[in-house]
């Protein structure tokens, strides 16, 4: 059986400064094109850009259904409609895919044992456990739910696996898998931001796909301090955790970005359903047309933020959604509005919303992937040798980036 990767190199890989130099290229780009990508096209009418680019604010609200959708599924076509209306994307094309992972072939498990997997998350496993590797260490599953990917890798592997979960109920249902499987496997319910997930990280090679936000950086810091010998992570939901600011793990970086721009890094819909989609159009365009209408009533044209609403209240009329919302935020709303009116502008907003992001969309994967940088970069100059690529293709996760560590061996731990 082939590795995947070379695991010996020295600390001044050429990947390690590759990873260094793109980390502060992608660094300066974003910062210089924050106008471009901060404003909220939800939030706001028309951002500056959209005043000082004519050409493209008319070029994007022209944009047929169709149209749309092609350049929403693909960064690769949006950047390239893009380039001739903001040259200065050029240089981010570079920054806009990672390359694809070389992945180890698994032993055949059995038709039986990965029954109890759902169909997609069975083929993200399966190509995450591919482009991990070869393992050779006691493994430690970051937030593993039924552990099934602990088990995956146990049994590939044949290593002891634990898990470390907090919900009770996902570790009960995977002890039982682990039974049935015979797999040497663990389960911890704890929480892993808590102290208690430190002790198991020595000596254990740590994998965890998509831990959000705080939970993959807590890992990451942890499992450097802990010197573990090998960390493969796949995050997710980088705008999770507890502080509003993000922290970059690198010194000396310019962006700053908070949760609202997180959270743009992961706001792609690839995976969802036509259901989804039509579900998630019309709480945009009901919730822009009850904007409308605080907006009127409160004489104030500043968007105010929204808890998330009840999706029950999308199975009835506009209005009522609106007599809910209000009711809720305390607004006197007068039942006899014109109903109609408000839930055109907003099926209006909605339209020119979708299209007027898309400028903001294209600096998503950029976003992403200054932050998996960002991690890779810490990792390098802590004596770990980092791959970071994408392991599955987009349509089985958005999440599709691995960041794989091995710690140098020539390092002196002592
Ligand atoms: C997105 S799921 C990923 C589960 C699994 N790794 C997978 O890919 O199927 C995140 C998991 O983390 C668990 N989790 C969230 N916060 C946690 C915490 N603070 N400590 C332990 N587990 C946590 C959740 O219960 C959930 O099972």
């Amino acid at each position: 059986m082939t590795t995947s990767k070379s695991r010996n190199h020295s600390l001044n890989t050429p990947l390690a400064h590759a990873y260094k130099a793109a980390l502060q290229q992608l660094d300066s780009l974003l910062s210089e094109s924050v106008s471009l990508w901060r404003p909220q096209p939800y939030k706001e009418r028309r951002a500056e850009w959209s005043t000082q680019r004519p050409e493209l604010t008319e070029a994007l609200l022209q944009l047929s259904d169709s149209e749309l959708a092609v350049l929403s599924d693909s960064h690769e076509k949006l950047l390239n409609w893009l380039i001739p209306f903001v040259p200065e994307l050029e240089a981010l094309q570079r920054h806009n895919r990672l390359p694809t992972l070389s992945t180890t072939p698994l032993t055949d498990l059995g038709p039986h044992f990965s029954t109890s997997i759902p169909g997609r998350k069975l083929t993200q496993i399966e190509a995450f456990a591919g482009a991990v590797g070869k393992i050779s260490h006691p493994i430690v599953e970051w937030c593993g739910g039924k552990g099934h990917l602990g088990r995956q890798l146990a049994a590939n592997w044949q290593q002891p696996v634990i898990t470390l979960e907090y919900d009770p109920k996902l570790c009960d249902a995977g002890e039982h898998l682990a039974e049935r499987a015979r797999i040497d496997q663990r389960f911890y319910r704890i929480d892993v931001l808590s102290d208690e997930s430190t002790p198991h990280l020595p000596e254990h090679h740590s994998v965890a796909l998509h831990a959000c936000g705080d939970l993959h950086r807590t890992l990451i810091k942890r499992a450097v301090d802990a010197l573990a010998p090998a960390i493969d992570v796949a995050p997710c939901c980088y705008h999770l955790g507890h502080s509003d600011e993000y922290h970059p793990f690198s010194e000396g970086l310019q962006l700053k970005l908070n949760r609202d721009e997180l959270r743009l890094a992961v706001t792609e819909t690839v995976t969802s359903t036509t259901r989804d989609v039509k579900w998630r159009d019309q709480e945009m365009a009901w919730k822009l047309g009850y904007e409308q209408l605080r907006q009127e009533i409160s004489g104030s044209d500043h968007y105010q933020n929204m808890k998330p609403i009840d999706k029950s209240w999308l199975r009835g009329s506009f209005k009522s959604f609106c007599e809910n919302l209000a009711l809720r935020e305390k607004l006197n709303i007068d039942s006899r509005r014109d109903w109609p009116h408000y839930e055109s502008i907003g099926w209006q907003r909605q339209r020119e919303v979708m299209r007027l992001s898309l400028l903001r969309n294209a600096f998503r994967r950029p976003l992403e992937v200054w932050l998996v940088l960002d991690i890779a970069n810490y990792l390098s100059t802590h004596h770990y040798s980092v791959e970071i690529g994408e392991f599955c293709r987009r349509e089985t996760t958005p999440r599709n980036i691995l960041i794989s560590a091995r710690r140098n061996s020539s390092i002196n731990d002592g």
